[in-house]
Formats: C-alpha cells, structure tokens, sequence
C-alpha cells in the first residue's frame, strides 16, 4: 500500500525517528561528495497553490541530487478544483509521476489528493499543517543540541500550521512543547486534543510571554499574518505585537538557547534584526536542512509505498 505523509500524524514516532537518521546520513554523504542517485528515473510533480521559496527550490534541488526529475505546476498552470478537479488532477497526475507535493489552502485539498493518487502525496504545507519544515526542525535541534531528549521548545506566535505540526511531533518524540500567544489564536482544538492525549512530553498553551521563555533550550516564531489571511493582517499586528521575539526574550531563556523561524521573515515584527542575525539563531541552518529531510522523505516514502510497508 503506498504511504503519504498529509500531517505528521501518518507517521509513527520511530519512523519519525528513522526519517531523521536517513537525513543526516544523507547530509554528510553529500558533504563528503558521494552522489547516490536512488530516485533515478523518478519524477516528483510539484502542486503549489501558494508561493514559496524554501519548499520549491529545497524539493527540487533534493530531487535532481537523487538522480530524479521535478515538474512545478504553479496555481495558474492547472487551476486544482477549478479547471479541473482535484480528483482528476491526483488520478491524472498519478498516470505519469512517481509521487507528488502539494502545497494548499484548505488541508482538505492535500487530503482528496492523497486519497484519489496513487502514488504518495506530500503536504508541502496547508493551513492545517506544514510537516515538512518540522522534520526540517527536528533535524536541526539535533544537530544542535545532540539530542531531542529533555529538550524544550517554546513557540511565540499564532497557533498556526506550523504550531500544529509542532504539537504532533511533540506528542510523538516526548519533547516540551509550549506555545505563547494571544488568546483567541490557540492552534486547531482537534490536532491539540490529539496531541494533548497523545503525549509523550508536556504541551503548555500560554498567554504569558515570560512564563514560556523562562527555560526554553529553543525559541521559535513564524509571520503572525499566514499566507490567505493578508485581510487580517492589521488586526494581527496589535494582537501579536506584545509576543514578538527580541532580545529581552532571548535573555530570559536558558544559556545556549537557540533560536528558529521557518521562514519567510517579516523583520521588525515577529522577531527583530538583533535576534535572527544574532549568535543564538540558528534559521538560516533550518532552511538547508529543508533539503535533507526531504530529500530522506522522498527516498523513505517510495521504499515504504513499493515495500507495502
Ligand atoms: N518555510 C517555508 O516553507 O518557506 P517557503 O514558503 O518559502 O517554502
Ligand atoms: N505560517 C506560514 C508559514 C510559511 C512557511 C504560512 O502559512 O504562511
């Protein structure tokens, strides 16, 4: 049966596990210049509804180390559920392609695809839920810190996509995870229920700022306006404004704190200059290990989908 990795929940924490262990080793097989072309002949079909920068270049580039072909299909291109709809486009798609990426709005969306495909389906990030920047993440704690173990995460921002993929791996590897924000923007109540019950570590959802920094070994933030909710960004920025990431935050967290920000920025706003071109800040590191988590996604979910796994 073919895999699909739609949130995170679609994969159990050792293989969560594994996936991390194939990406490092894939990392340093490239630093040392070995090439192993394990997707050769393999095409990936990029389905993007929004922009990007990170998930496209880092999908594309990962795909072409591995010896396999990219196809980015941006919204224009094939108009999903309006030129044609979403089953065609997966059932379509699947004729030619190995396996596809999708970045959409309503989560909806990446689901009927991975439902109708029959090749494996990637979240390249919805509205529910951005998986592929937290293995991303996870990658990089562990470089990091050497270890995800006892590590505790703090989140300052809006109870988004990438707070919600946060709370899965959270609820699967046993780490501390807390999330600071206003009230009114906690993250989606049936994927915080889930991770709540399913906890290994603790989750905390706070509206204060000092009591989540005190301690954090990891501060993170992500844009307090996501990409289709431009309408509210006014209204966001007075809401958001007392959880910004400076370096008074900083300063409350534990020595050796390291601080992270999936990208794209908005300086000034969620986090300052000071913070994210700071010695504690460790982004710019997240955004090339999207390429080696992917890459291992790509190379697991096509072994996994043809093993019957
Ligand atoms: N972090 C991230 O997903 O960046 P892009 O939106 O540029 O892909
Ligand atoms: N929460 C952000 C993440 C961007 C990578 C958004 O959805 O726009």
């Amino acid at each position: 049966m073919k895999r699909d990795l739609v949130t995170l929940d679609g994969l159990s924490a050792e293989e969560l596990r594994s996936l991390l262990a194939l990406a490092a080793r894939l990392k340093q097989q490239l630093a040392q210049g070995q090439a192993h072309p394990l997707l050769a002949g393999r095409t990936l079909a990029l389905v993007f509804e929004k922009p990007s920068l990170r998930t496209r270049v880092t999908f594309e580039t990962g795909m072409f180390q591995l010896g396999g072909h990219t196809v980015y299909l941006a919204p224009d291109d094939i108009g999903l559920g309006k030129r044609e709809s979403v089953t065609d486009v997966a059932r379509a798609l699947s004729q030619w392609v190995d396996v596809i990426a999708a970045r959409t709005f309503a989560q909806q969306t990446v689901e009927e695809l991975a439902a109708e495909a029959s090749v494996p389906v990637i979240n390249a990030l919805s509205d529910l839920a951005h998986p592929c920047q937290i293995i991303a993440d996870l990658l990089t704690i562990q470089e990091s810190r050497g270890s995800l173990d006892g590590v505790r995460v703090t989140f300052l921002g809006d109870g988004n996509n990438v707070v919600n993929s946060w709370l899965v791996a959270a609820s699967k590897l046993g780490f501390d995870f807390t999330l600071a924000c206003p009230a009114g923007y906690e993250p989606d109540a049936g994927v915080l229920e889930r991770a709540c019950a399913a906890a290994a570590g603790s989750i905390t959802i706070t509206h204060d700022l000092d009591q989540a920094a005190d301690g954090a070994d990891v501060l993170y933030t992500d844009v307090w306006t996501s990409m289709g909710q431009e309408e509210e960004t006014a209204t966001r920025l007075q809401a958001f404004a007392p959880y910004q990431l400076n370096q008074s935050v900083v300063d409350k967290a534990t020595d050796g704190v390291i601080v992270m920000h999936d990208l794209p920025a908005h300086r000034g706003e969620e986090i300052t200059d000071e913070v994210i071109d700071g010695p504690a800040s460790v982004v710019m590191r997240q955004a090339e290990n999207r390429m080696h988590a992917q890459k291992a996604l790509l190379v697991w979910l096509l072994e996994a989908s043809e093993a019957g796994s």
